[in-house]
């Protein structure tokens, strides 16, 4: 135990200080490959969506930590909508990558794909944008170094994470006033 918590001590102090330099969006890329078993399954025997959700988080959890070197939390994850069903015994691949950085979150871009084995036939079955917010060893947000987008691709990601921040940032500030607004009498009287 006293070996555990002196390792959790070191480990926390090397997130004191973390490199602030901008970073390759590639450098973040993470894969992770899974192959789908009776576990994973629902009762009517597909693959349980709550199981692809959970390999999602983690895949851009990890994306986010390779890219800012730091402890990070999940603070959101826009819409996320299945394609196609999941069957027991088909691969699942999740693959994740930073699309753009502000001063302490980060966007993640997310695609899931589904191999079959025996035909290698590959679907797509969901993608989702997952942001994450950098902490200090205090668990307070701390800056994280921004992305550099380097091929045509990973600038178009990075333009239009921008464009959902601003929409996140908007409909933030829109559901804060509606939540402190008085009524007005021109409002309809409650149900
Ligand atoms: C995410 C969290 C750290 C933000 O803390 P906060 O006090 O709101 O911090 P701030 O207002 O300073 O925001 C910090 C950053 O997070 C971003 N952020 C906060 N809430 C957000 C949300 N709902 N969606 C997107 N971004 C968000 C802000 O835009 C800001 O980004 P920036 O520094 O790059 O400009 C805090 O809400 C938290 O700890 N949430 C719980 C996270 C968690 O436990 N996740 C796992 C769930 S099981």
């Amino acid at each position: 135990m006293d070996q555990f918590i002196r390792f959790r001590e070191d480990r926390d102090r090397q997130y004191d200080d973390p490199d602030l330099t901008p970073r390759r969006a590639s450098e973040s890329r993470t894969t992770i490959c899974v192959v789908m078993e009776i576990e994973h399954a629902n009762n009517a025997g597909y693959v349980h969506g709550g199981t692809i959700m959970r390999m999602v988080d983690n895949a851009a959890g990890i994306a986010a930590a390779r890219h800012s070197r730091r402890r990070v939390v999940t603070a959101a994850m826009d819409d996320m909508s299945f394609l196609s069903p999941v069957y027991i015994g088909d691969l699942v691949t999740v693959n994740a990558m930073v699309n753009d950085a502000h001063r302490s979150s980060m966007e993640v871009g997310v695609r899931v794909t589904v191999e079959s084995v025996p035909t290698g036939e590959r679907r797509h079955v969901a993608s989702a944008h997952l942001v994450y917010v950098g902490l200090d060893a205090d668990g307070k947000p701390a800056p994280v170094p921004p992305v550099v987008a380097e091929s045509d691709e990973e600038k178009r990601r990075q333009a239009q994470a921008r464009v959902r921040r601003e929409q996140r940032l908007l409909r933030k500030r829109a559901l804060q006033e509606a939540a402190t607004r008085r009524p007005l009498p021109t409002d309809p009287p409650p149900a």
